[in-house]
């Protein structure tokens, strides 16, 4: 879906116009890939709009800019109230909301020490993100995720995302619409851009985050509710033929919430279509996100803005 532009952007403390926030061919960011970033969404509530688990978003942009030695110059509730301000001056809700931090424009050396550190926080509409009505068909990637101690999987940082782009692109390939990548040892490790979950005989597995996975904040809100429902959750590695054998399998992410996989590998999960404990997390999840049920975890920021589709 084509980047849908608003108004303003927040560039290391002020809303400049979106037109403005450019950089530097010869920027530090372009040519080595130092960045850090975040995915955050406005959800539409009933009255309103409210951004799901702003202040850990924040959080890990400021533990991924530390893994990799950037000081950013704002403090963790300077950045909150960021996304805040610049989602009110856009005005558009629901939305999807890219914080970055880059190494801009000083040296050319790999080192970055003398690039300046650039924050800025965008907003726009972005709607659903892994594609298939009623469930995902995804593959196994030919393409393994980060290897430890080559680049760290902790960090959300733009370089990573090389390898997460030639798992998306084989996969579109090849028909899929994503794939999940093992990590170097065979275990399964996360898709390009969503944490992966598992279940079966009624246990819900997914990986540790040993296996190369992002510290997603969807998963963490997936073992939070599901520990909730009284349901067994555990963190394990998870050998690639459990996928085949798995009652139900879904992805996680800010971008694709929870998405159920119908197939993987075009062996079916389960009878192909999304299964009950899938269904009750996902309610549980977006019940939560739109404000029809309680805030029970304290995960809701809101903003003031009327939401340009209403929540169901
Ligand atoms: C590689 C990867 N894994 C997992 C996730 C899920 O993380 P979150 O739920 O915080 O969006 C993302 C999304 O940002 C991701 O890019």
């Amino acid at each position: 879906m084509p980047i849908q532009p608003t108004e303003k952007i927040w560039h290391n403390g002020t809303l400049i116009p979106w037109e403005q926030a450019t950089i530097h061919v010869i920027s530090h960011v372009v040519h080595y890939g130092s960045s850090v970033f975040e995915g955050i969404r406005c959800y539409g509530q009933p009255s309103g709009a409210a951004v799901f688990r702003l202040p850990e978003h924040m959080q890990r942009l400021l533990d991924s800019a530390k893994i990799y030695r950037m000081a950013i110059p704002f403090s963790l509730e300077e950045l909150c109230a960021g996304v805040v301000d610049t989602i009110e001056a856009n005005g558009i809700a629901p939305c999807y909301i890219r914080p970055i931090v880059i190494r801009g424009y000083g040296e050319i050396g790999v080192n970055p020490k003398g690039s300046p550190i650039e924050v800025y926080i965008a907003n726009f509409p972005w709607g659903k993100y892994v594609a298939g009505h009623g469930g995902a068909d995804v593959c196994i990637s030919s393409w393994n995720r980060l290897a430890p101690n080559t680049m760290p999987a902790l960090a959300k940082a733009g370089a990573n995302y090389m390898n997460s782009q030639l798992i998306r692109m084989e996969a579109d390939a090849n028909g899929y619409a994503e794939g999940i990548a093992l990590d170097v040892n065979g275990y399964v490790s996360e898709g390009s851009g969503e944490n992966v979950f598992v279940i079966r005989n009624g246990v819900i597995y997914t990986p540790p985050l040993a296996n190369s996975a992002l510290s997603g904040i969807t998963r963490d809100s997936v073992l939070t509710i599901a520990r909730h429902l009284g349901m067994t959750v555990i963190e394990q590695s998870i050998p690639r033929e459990m996928l085949y054998i798995a009652d139900e399998v879904f992805f996680t992410g800010t971008a694709a919430e929870v998405t159920p996989i119908a197939t993987i590998d075009k062996i079916k999960v389960g009878d192909g279509n999304p299964g009950a404990i899938t269904k009750k997390i996902a309610d549980e999840y977006f019940g939560i996100a739109n404000g029809l049920k309680p805030d029970r975890f304290g995960w809701l920021t809101p903003v003031k803005v009327n939401p340009a589709v209403a929540a169901k």
